[in-house]
């Protein structure tokens, strides 16, 4: 692993809307930010486990649908409802976040998310690697 991966076509991923998609076995949300960039993060919020596919898109962040937290399209957490809006947030609170990357070439637009090697171990890989190495 540690390389580029075809994952969803560029339509599917709207601006300021949730798009779910499970690869690689695992669960991930991507979204469309207000600047036209897309972001992917695990799905699993590191706080309670809750599933951030249902939540919704605040100020360019996914927000949790149980507790609010919100996440940047880094995977860290800009805001935690309970502490405040002014509150400092430990930097290492963060959901798992991936690289990626849109593509146009002359048959179709689409996008690829790179899956570190740390947490490939022991994945099954159910889409071609294609040809980005970076
Ligand atoms: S479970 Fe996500 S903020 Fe609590």
């Amino acid at each position: 692993m540690n390389k580029w991966y075809i994952v969803l076509s560029s339509e599917e991923v709207k601006r300021n809307r949730i798009t779910r998609a499970r690869r690689f076995g695992i669960d991930i949300v991507f979204w469309r930010d207000s600047k036209n960039e897309v972001h992917a993060i695990d799905a699993k919020c590191p706080h309670r486990g809750a599933n951030l596919g249902l939540g919704e898109i605040v100020n360019d962040c996914v927000q949790c649908p149980y507790h609010g937290f919100l996440y940047d399209g880094n995977g860290i957490a800009v805001l935690i409802p309970s502490l405040g809006k002014s509150a400092k947030i430990n930097p290492n609170y963060m959901v798992r976040s991936f690289k990626v990357k849109e593509f146009m070439n002359s048959y179709s637009c689409g996008m690829v998310i790179k899956i570190p090697k740390k947490i490939s171990g022991g994945l099954k890989v159910l889409m071609n690697p294609i040809l980005f190495n970076h």
